[in-house]
C-alpha cells in the first residue's frame, strides 16, 4: 500500500491524551501524519517522521480530525425561508413547521431528494465534515420514510429512522395518535429497519410523550436499531431520562435540563449532543455545555442541519457558537465536534488522528485549531482527506 506523509503541520489535534501535550486533544506542534492506504499509520513530530512513498508539506497549517456531525436531517425538499423570516420578526418556533417540509418532501421525486442529500453532504465536506449522520422524518408514511432512508443510505452509513418526528397531519391520526405510534412500531419500522442503523424519536410537547417514545425506541431495539433521542429541546421533559434508561447512544439538544437530568447523563455513557445552530436559528436560550462538562458528561456538537430549526451544515460555525455562548473552551469544542461526535455514534475509528484510525482529516488555513472559534465565519478549511484520499 502507498504511504504518504503530511509534514510540517503547525499544530495537530490527535484527540489522544497520551500523545503530544497531554491535554485531552493531544496536541502536537510541528507534527507529521503518515497515511497508509485508508488508515493513519503514524503521528509524531515532523523531524521524526519515517520514510514514506510520498511527502506533502502542510505549509504550517493546523490539522484536526475530520468533523463528525452526528445529527442532521438532510432528506427533505423545499425550504422554510418564510417561516425563518417570520421568526426573525418575533414569531416563536414550534414543531408544527415540520408539516410544511413533510408536504414538500412527499411531493418530491427520488432524484430530487437524492440530489439534495448530495448537495448538503458536499457542502458539509467542504467545511471539513467527513462523517455525517442523517435522519428520515419528513416522509411519515411507510413508503416515504423507507425511501428517505434508502436514499440516505446510498450516501452515508450513519442513517437514523425518525418516523416518530411528529404525528403527521393526515386526518386518520388527528384523533388517534396511538394509531400512528402503531404504524411507526409496526409496518413502517419493518420497511425502514433494513436501511437504518439507529432509531430516534422527537420526545417533546407537540410531538411524542415519554411513554410513546419508550414504546417506539423499544420496538426499534428489537429490530436491531439502537436508540438516540431528540430530548429536552423546547421544554423540560422525560427525554433525557428515557435516553439514559435505554442506554441510547445520544440525547440530542439537552437545552432544558434539571440537575437530575445532568447527573443521569454524567453517570451514563449516553452522550449529550448539543446543537447550537438550532438555538441560533430559533433565537432560543443556549444549552449549558459548561454545566454538563463540569458534571462529567460527554458532550458532542452537531449541526442539526434541517430546513426548519437549523439550516447550517457548518461544524466550524457550531464550534464558534459553542465557545462564544455555551461556555466551552476552544479545545473542548473541537474535541466535541470530532471525538464527541464519534462517541455519539459509538465509533472508535473516527474523530481522532491516531494509528489505526481512518485517515479523515481537515487542514486549516490557520496555525491552530483555536482559530475555528477565533475567526468565526471565515472558511478556514482548505483541504480535506477522507479514508486516505484527498477529497477537497
Ligand atoms: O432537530 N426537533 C425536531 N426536529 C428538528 C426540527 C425539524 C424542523 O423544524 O423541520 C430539530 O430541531
Ligand atoms: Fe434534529
Amino acid at each position: 500500500m502507498t504511504t504518504t506523509a503530511l509534514t510540517h503541520i503547525a499544530s495537530l489535534v490527535t484527540n489522544d491524551p497520551s500523545l503530544g501535550d497531554g491535554t485531552p486533544i493531544g496536541l502536537i506542534q510541528d507534527a507529521a501524519v503518515v497515511i497508509d492506504g485508508d488508515r493513519i499509520a503514524w503521528v509524531g513530530e515532523s523531524s521524526k517522521a519515517p520514510a514514506t512513498d510520498n511527502a506533502l508539506d502542510a505549509g504550517g497549517r493546523a490539522v484536526v480530525p475530520g468533523f463528525v456531525d452526528s445529527h442532521s436531517h438532510l432528506v427533505f425538499a423545499g425550504d422554510r425561508t418564510q417561516e425563518f423570516n417570520a421568526r426573525m420578526s418575533g414569531r416563536a418556533y414550534s414543531a408544527g413547521g415540520i408539516r410544511t417540509t413533510v408536504a414538500a418532501t412527499r411531493a418530491a421525486t427520488d432524484a430530487e431528494l437524492s440530489a439534495n442529500v448530495a448537495r448538503y453532504l458536499a457542502e458539509a465536506l467542504r467545511q471539513g465534515t467527513t462523517t455525517q449522520e442523517t435522519k428520515s422524518g419528513y416522509g411519515l408514511t411507510v413508503h416515504d420514510e423507507a425511501r428517505a432512508l434508502r436514499i440516505a443510505r446510498e450516501q452515508t452509513d450513519e442513517t437514523t429512522y425518525l418516523g416518530a418526528h411528529i404525528v403527521p397531519p393526515d386526518p386518520a391520526y388527528a384523533t388517534d395518535p396511538a394509531a400512528y405510534v402503531a404504524l411507526v412500531t409496526g409496518e413502517m419500522l419493518d420497511a425502514c429497519a433494513p436501511h437504518a442503523r439507529w432509531i430516534d424519536v422527537f420526545c417533546e410537547q407537540g410531538a411524542f410523550d415519554g411513554d410513546q417514545a419508550r414504546a417506539i425506541l423499544t420496538a426499534g431495539l428489537a429490530k436491531g436499531l439502537h436508540p438516540r433521542v431528540h430530548a429536552n429541546q423546547l421544554s423540560y421533559g422525560p427525554g433525557v431520562q428515557l435516553a439514559v434508561e435505554l442506554d441510547a447512544a445520544s440525547a440530542d439538544h439537552c437545552t432544558h435540563l434539571t440537575d437530575a437530568d445532568v447527573d443521569a447523563l454524567a453517570q451514563s455513557r449516553t452522550v449529550a449532543t448539543l446543537l447550537p445552530g438550532a438555538e441560533f436559528s430559533t433565537r432560543a436560550a443556549w444549552p449549558d455545555a459548561r454545566r454538563l462538562l463540569d458534571a462529567g458528561a460527554t458532550v458532542a456538537l452537531s449541526t442539526d442541519c434541517n430546513p426548519g430549526s437549523s439550516f447550517t451544515s457548518s461544524m466550524p460555525f457550531c464550534i464558534a457558537l459553542a465557545v462564544r455562548d455555551m461556555g466551552m473552551t476552544p479545545d473542548e469544542a473541537v474535541w466535541s465536534a470530532t471525538a464527541g461526535g464519534a462517541a455519539a455514534l459509538r465509533r472508535t475509528d473516527i474523530g481522532r488522528i491516531t494509528p489505526g484510525a481512518r485517515a479523515d482529516l481537515a487542514l486549516l488555513d490557520a496555525p491552530s485549531h483555536v482559530h475555528l472559534a477565533y475567526r468565526p465565519g471565515v472558511p478556514l478549511v482548505s483541504e480535506v482527506w477522507r479514508g486516505g484520499t484527498r477529497v477537497v
